[in-house]
């Protein structure tokens, strides 16, 4: 007899099989119960007929507790009535391990004590959406970036610059000198770029911000894409059809997920290319429009602020040429203007925010010099990084998509910390 998983099911109609699963929930009356089981790869019920299995087996499967593990000997049955469409008829069960009191019982419980049974409630339904549409979005990442001739980049987590500032830097020893924890990989991604043409890399950035938000996490994965000879207009069109094609490969793969998850389907549909695009300048004059008289040229925009000029699309949009001085040095300045920078940040719908922030590079060697100084940062450290400017500089653009940002949009959770299988947060770095 064979042994599979859940997922592999729909191939094995008619047969006997055998299932390692764990006991997700279960109902039960004098003659039948039916178990909720879960194996990883998905969920079925799987039906337990006293009748069938004789008084033994049928006072063993009553007695299982959950989050028991077992092993289970049964007929895979087509059952129209659930959304997997097949169902297990039981012919024999044997118990692995019982499990006693698990914490995470059915009933409804506060986040801080899911936070605090994180590893354990990785196990339920919602969070096991979640983590496939992650994963999901990571392949669809590498499908896109290889289908477009980039090269997979890995830039260093330990690092002696800091490319977004360095207010939210994590430090540590490095023998007798300091590090950072890396808080973007792309000032290596710009040099990798310069050598491969089009690279992407993917990999955990730290920030040390103070922020307790839906939208913050202390440690977060980000994919950050790097290419050479291409501006800032076209560098948009490479991230519009990236997160198209990241949504709509979670549409094609995941849809049981995102039914667990109660989504609505339609909202990510009409996620297709092109994205619409608003200037700051007019992004301002919207929102004083809109009442908010919090807000002038030369502000940040706030969660508050992002949200306000989202629900004006139902797309993604762009908002284009910051002012100098809210953005990081190495931003190309606009060539008629020199108040502004040539960048975007990407604004995901229904108030999920920021989830990409992208710019043309500066690729002059006396601006960028100049930059550096007026951020006040380290010329040792950034040395080598103008050697990129010095020798065959060409125009190149970049930008970084956070991948718990992008995943809570589209699986529709209300906070990132459900998007990371352990979440690192303010106060929290337990389990
Ligand atoms: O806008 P950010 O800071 O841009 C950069 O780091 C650039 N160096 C990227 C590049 O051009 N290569 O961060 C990029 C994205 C944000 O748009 C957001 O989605 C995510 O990273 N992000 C966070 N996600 C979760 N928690 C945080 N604390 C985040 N900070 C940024
Ligand atoms: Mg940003």
């Amino acid at each position: 007899m064979k042994t599979i998983m859940i997922h592999e099911m729909p191939n094995h109609a008619g047969e006997t099989v055998r299932i390692g699963a764990w006991l997700a929930n279960k109902r039960s009356s004098g003659k039948i119960a039916f178990l909720q089981l879960r194996d990883g790869s998905g969920f079925v019920q799987a039906v337990v007929v006293k009748e069938v299995v004789g008084e033994e087996i049928f006072a063993k499967a009553k007695s299982i507790t959950q989050e028991s593990s077992l092993y289970i000997t049964a007929e895979v049955t087509v059952d129209d009535r659930s959304t997997f469409g097949y169902e297990l008829q039981v012919k024999d069960i044997e118990i692995i391990s019982v499990a006693i009191d698990y914490p995470i019982t059915p009933k409804e419980h506060g986040t801080e004590f899911l936070m605090d049974h994180r590893h354990l409630w990785l196990r339920s339904r919602k969070q096991h959406a979640v983590m496939k549409i992650r994963d999901e979005v990571i392949r669809a990442t590498y499908d896109f970036f290889h289908m477009n001739g980039f090269v997979k980049v890995d830039p260093p987590i330990l690092t002696g610059s800091s490319p977004e500032g360095t207010s939210e830097l994590f430090k540590t020893k490095y023998f007798d000198e300091d590090a950072f924890l890396s808080q973007s990989g792309q000032l290596y991604m710009e040099a990798a770029a310069m050598a491969l043409g089009k690279v992407f890399s993917f990999g955990p950035t730290f920030r040390a911000e103070k922020s307790k938000t839906r939208r913050h996490l202390i440690e977060f994965w980000m994919i950050e894409p790097e290419m050479a000879f291409v501006q800032h207009a076209e560098s948009l069109e490479i991230q519009e059809q990236y997160v198209a094609h990241v949504v709509q490969s979670a549409l094609k793969n995941c849809p049981l997920e995102l039914e667990r998850l109660g989504r609505d389907l339609s909202k990510l549909e009409k996620i297709k290319a092109p994205f619409p695009r608003i200037s700051y300048d007019d992004a301002i004059k919207f929102l004083i429009e809109k009442g908010f008289d919090d807000i002038v040229w030369g502000d940040d925009f706030g969660a508050p602020h992002e949200t306000a000029i989202a629900e004006s699309y139902d797309m993604p949009v762009f908002i284009t040429h910051y002012p100098v001085g809210i953005k990081p040095f190495y931003m190309q300045l606009h060539p008629d203007r020199d108040d502004v920078v040539l960048c975007a940040d990407l604004i995901a719908p229904e108030g999920y925010g920021e989830i990409i922030g992208g710019s043309e590079r500066i690729h002059d060697y006396e601006l960028m010099k100049k930059r550096i100084q007026e951020h006040g940062l380290e010329e040792s450290a950034y040395e080598w990084y103008l050697d990129l400017s010095k020798y065959g500089a060409v125009p190149h653009s970049g930008f970084g998509l956070g991948l718990e940002r992008t995943v809570a949009w589209i699986s529709g959770v209300e906070h990132v910390r459900e998007t990371i299988p352990f979440p690192r947060l303010l106060n929290r770095l337990y389990p």
